[in-house]
């Protein structure tokens, strides 16, 4: 048997519309923020990743899906979508618009990982990335996006938590403090860690080797080497998400995994849902676009991964999501009546009602026992008697009462249905 391959999941008939409602959720409240949605690739230059998420990072070191086409280009699956968001908005001249520019996506990213719960190699992002406003009022308005849509999707028992990396201005101080620190301990870290001392010593922050993250547990931290201008930022961030009534941690040993990140980055963390508990990761970049080839353009954003926000619900069970299920099951006995439930399903659909009769030539017995077990809202039961007089008994399967329907009158039957 040919399986699936590692880390990727099926989602069922039966998953999809808990999957949906968190889309939906999703982009209703994106767009109450105002954010547009952008679709991408599945596939970019490799270049893309190497210079936007950055070289020394796991994801692109170990985790990226790599491949050479028939010319021999240099491709990668997307392990992220805020590269691909902002190459957009460079190849599309976005960032020439009215700024800010607020966009929003629901993708799958693809990462060389070891798969666990909550973490697989084909995941689901919904991500949302607002371009040209470098005040710490941005910061606010995405974290308070963020916030609304895991608010809304139902999931409770989730901590904010912040903190600041610092700028272009103030991190080299804070790279030598922490080159200093991790030099000390040079000979516990693995090779990879050893190869980043010199070159970016903040990823050894977030190694995923336990050595290194013993470690990190007692390394320099960043807020202590701010200069004074990402002071300002954090304490008005700070101040902001008081004032609107945001709660919130700062938590200096978030430093997230990807290079673009300056000053302020954040995660909201289930308590719910075992090791892999961010559900949400996002920060501020404002070096990207000028690292993938655009002009100075300030950015902030946040993805969070749609499999943890699902393992988050169902953990509370704190929304109760409608299965798809038939409202109308048409029963028939005899070929005449079968003919007659399959004209007459067609018209209801058409009408936009979700209607279904037997295709498979059951008997009557074995239709009612179908319409029950996919929980079927309403039955009619057609027979040459029904056909003739143009009407028929509907059945309430929840309360098993009987009304009298006008086969002929849609509308009299739609009110019957409850679908007006
Ligand atoms: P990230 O922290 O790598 O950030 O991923 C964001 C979220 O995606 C995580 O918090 C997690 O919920 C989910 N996720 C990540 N990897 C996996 C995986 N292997 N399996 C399942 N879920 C996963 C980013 O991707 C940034 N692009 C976020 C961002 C947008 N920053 C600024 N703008």
């Amino acid at each position: 048997m040919i399986q699936k391959p590692r880390g990727t999941i099926d989602i069922l008939p039966d998953e999809s519309p808990v999957w949906r409602f968190i889309e939906e959720t999703s982009r209703a409240v994106a767009a109450r923020y105002g954010y547009g949605e952008i679709r991408f690739p599945t596939f970019e230059s490799t270049e893309l990743f190497n210079r936007g998420v950055g070289d020394n990072t796991d994801v692109v070191q170990k985790e990226m899906y790599t491949f050479s086409d028939r010319e021999d280009r240099s491709l990668t699956l997307r392990p992220e979508g805020t590269a691909c968001v902002a190459r957009s908005v460079i190849e599309n001249s976005l960032y020439a618009e009215t700024m800010p520019l607020r966009l929003f996506y629901l993708t799958s990213c693809f990462r060389y990982e070891k798969p666990q719960a909550g973490r697989s190699r084909e995941f689901y992002q919904f991500g949302a990335e607002l371009f040209g406003a470098a005040s710490a009022a941005a910061d606010v308005e995405i974290i308070s996006l963020a916030g609304a849509v895991i608010r809304e999707i139902g999931i409770t028992n989730v901590l904010l938590h912040i903190n600041t990396i610092g700028c272009v201005k103030c991190r080299p101080g804070y790279h030598s403090a922490l080159k200093e620190y991790f030099n000390k301990n040079i000979e516990k870290l693995c090779d990879t860690c050893r190869g980043r001392l010199e070159s970016n010593p903040l990823r050894i922050l977030d190694c995923k080797n336990r050595e290194c993250g013993i470690i990190a547990e007692d390394a320099p931290r960043t807020i202590d080497f701010l200069c004074g201008e990402c002071g300002d930022h954090f304490e008005v961030l700070q101040k902001s998400l008081t004032g609107i009534g945001i709660n919130y941690t700062v938590n200096t040993k978030i430093v997230r995994g990807l290079d673009y990140y300056s000053r302020t980055v954040f995660e909201f963390i289930s308590n719910d849902i075992g090791a892999q508990s961010t559900i949400c990761g996002g920060g501020r970049y404002d070096g990207l676009i000028e690292a993938v080839g655009g002009p100075p353009t300030a950015g902030i954003g946040f993805a969070m991964g749609i499999t943890r926000l699902i393992m988050a619900l169902k953990n509370q069970n704190a929304k109760k999501i409608n299965k798809d299920r038939p409202i109308l099951y048409i029963a028939s006995l005899g070929a005449a009546a079968s003919v007659y439930a399959t004209v007459l399903a067609e018209k209801l659909r058409s009408l936009g009602i979700y209607a279904e009769c037997d295709i498979i030539g059951r008997s009557l017995k074995a239709q009612m026992k179908y319409a029950d077990k996919t929980g079927t809202e309403f039955t009619l039961i057609l027979g040459d008697s029904e056909i003739e007089s143009g009407k028929a008994q509907l059945k309430n399967m929840s309360n098993s009462s009987q009304t009298t329907v006008d086969l002929n009158d849609t509308d009299a039957l739609r009110h019957s249905l409850g679908v007006c």
